[in-house]
């Protein structure tokens, strides 16, 4: 009901590199999806450069969208001409501007006949710009009283906790809570969208599994062969905390780690159990953490940055953390999360391993009985890229038979010579998602519907940056271990985890780097 009527879409910073590589795709997605169920839309693609010339980039963009694959070339082309139609250019500047466009949305409205049912505004900006664009929404374009008004933030939200605080008390000033979206899209990804859903609808088997008498540890890791070049810029200032574990990685494990409500669609209640999470984890010491820097990575901010010969940065481009949940469910459990540039393989994956040491008295490789009961049983929501190439989940076939949403997931069938970690595909439950779909797609959808259980709350926010701020000015001057970086040397850089030890391993297994602890 809330939904019937016109709803409106800004996106600021329209012809930017986001918007053009990912969110007019998305609008583009939610008109095919939702235009045929009775919504009307507008699309309004604004920013900061002149008419003629912001007209031109949108159309370029606009021609570049795609169908999803089983929509015919004929049919694909008159989609395409509608969604044209109804999405415009305007340059925003001033408060007078935004005006100007709310009584144009007023106008368009009426002359449709329809009521108003709300307004997006998309931020697709650089967060020295928000607090203008705030103000201008709240005093010259929010919709009428019967009409919601949603506003989507993209990160940084912040780089500590102070300056996430005054970011967000800044942007309270204009904004209710709820009118509030901000991105983290890792919340969007098929895989990591499905930890609730399937840990909701596998209740009954993961029941008595789901804790410390089970479960021996939780890996988030997030392995990427490209390097910073080019963006050296932004990433000193982050560095690799900041920029994919205090959001993306930290978000995932919460998703792994929190009680699960009665309910699991009401996003009231996933939000709430997510914010407890977050306060459960335990203070990081500076022994939680193993940090590494690619070896090019001095020269490129040198180069970049136009730094003196012989400076050499102190940014970490790789992470290894050692977490601990402090509650009765998890004590004792390690979740490690890892993140890196330039290493030797793009993946992202979270994967929960079970304890099963009851059948593995010997070592894997001594093993003469029954092998496969030897294998660590595991539960994979693998993100994508790697050796699979796209998002799944699995299940070691010794554990349970999980059940995932027909219509939207289905088995996969196991492909010769295929191995995930160490197992053929065989070994494995494996489910892969029908339609494959952009992160930021399911996110804008989400958006439209008011789900809020996929972005990130204020609260949420503030409680992952208590979390992280103490390791990060622990470190602020410490200088990283070098690796090598690239793929092309076929450098192994990955962890191995022996009983209670944890230790990151650096090109060689003899270069092995002290762990948490250690
Ligand atoms: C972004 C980071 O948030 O996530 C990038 O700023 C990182 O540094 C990226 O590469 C990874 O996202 P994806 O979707 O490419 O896996």
């Amino acid at each position: 009901q809330e939904l019937q009527g016109h709803v409106s879409i800004i996106l600021l910073g329209a012809t930017g590199d986001l918007a053009k590589k990912y969110l007019w795709q998305g609008l583009f997605q939610l008109y095919l999806d939702e235009a045929g169920k009775g919504h009307h839309f507008s699309f309004h693609g604004a920013a900061l450069t002149a008419p003629e010339q912001g007209q031109g980039v949108l159309a370029k963009v606009l021609e570049s969208l795609s169908c999803p694959k089983d929509v015919a070339p004929d049919r694909c082309a008159e989609l395409k001409g509608q969604f044209q139609r109804l999405s415009q250019y305007r340059q925003l500047k001033t408060p007078e501007d935004y005006l100007a466009l709310s009584k144009d949305i007023e106008a368009l409205v009426q002359r449709e006949g329809l009521r108003e049912a709300g307004r997006i505004f998309y931020f697709s900006v650089p967060p020295f710009a928000y607090a203008d664009i705030a103000r201008s929404i709240n005093s010259s374009c929010r919709p009428g009283p019967d009409a919601w008004l949603r506003v989507v933030l993209e990160k940084p939200f912040g780089h500590d906790y102070l300056s996430a605080q005054q970011l967000a008390e800044e942007l309270g000033s204009f904004f209710q809570e709820e009118e509030m979206y901000r991105v983290d899209h890792y919340l969007g990804k098929q895989a990591v969208a499905q930890i609730l859903p399937f840990r909701d609808q596998n209740r009954k088997a993961l029941d008595g599994l789901w804790n410390r008498h089970h479960v021996e540890r939780v890996e988030v890791v997030l392995k990427e062969t490209l390097d910073a070049e080019g963006r050296t810029s932004f990433y000193e200032e982050y560095g690799v905390i900041r920029d994919v574990l205090q959001n993306h990685l930290t978000e995932i494990l919460t998703l792994v780690a929190m009680e699960l409500p009665r309910d699991a669609s009401s996003s009231t209640a996933v939000l709430q159990h997510k914010l407890q999470a977050f306060r459960a984890l335990r203070g990081l010491r500076r022994g939680s953490a193993v940090l590494g820097q690619y070896q090019a990575y001095s020269e490129q901010v040198r180069r970049e940055l136009h730094k003196p010969d012989g400076f050499q940065s102190l940014t970490p481009t790789f992470a290894g953390i050692l977490v601990h949940v402090d509650n009765l469910r998890w004590e004792g459990v390690p979740f490690i999360l890892m993140s890196g540039k330039a290493l030797d393989e793009r993946v992202g994956y979270v994967r929960v391993l079970f304890k099963n040491r009851a059948f593995c008295a010997q070592s894997e490789k001594q093993w003469v009985g029954d092998r496969s009961r030897c294998l660590p049983q595991q539960i994979v929501f693998y993100i994508g890229h790697g050796e699979l190439g796209s998002p799944a989940v699995l299940v070691s076939r010794t554990l349970f038979r999980p059940t995932l949403p027909a219509g939207s997931w289905k088995e996969l069938e196991a492909r010769p010579g295929l191995q995930l970690f160490g197992h053929p595909l065989s070994d494995f439950y494996a489910y892969g998602p029908v339609r494959e779909q952009d992160a930021y797609s399911t996110l804008i959808s989400h958006i439209f519907r008011g789900r809020k259980d996929s972005f990130i709350t204020t609260e949420n926010l503030l409680a992952s940056w208590v979390f992280w701020t103490p390791l990060l000015e622990g470190l602020a001057h410490e200088a990283p271990r070098l690796y090598p970086g690239g793929a092309e040397n076929g450098h192994l850089l990955d962890f191995e985890f022996r009983g209670s030890e944890l230790a990151f391993c650096l090109q060689q297994p003899e270069q092995l780097v002290p762990g948490p602890g250690s």
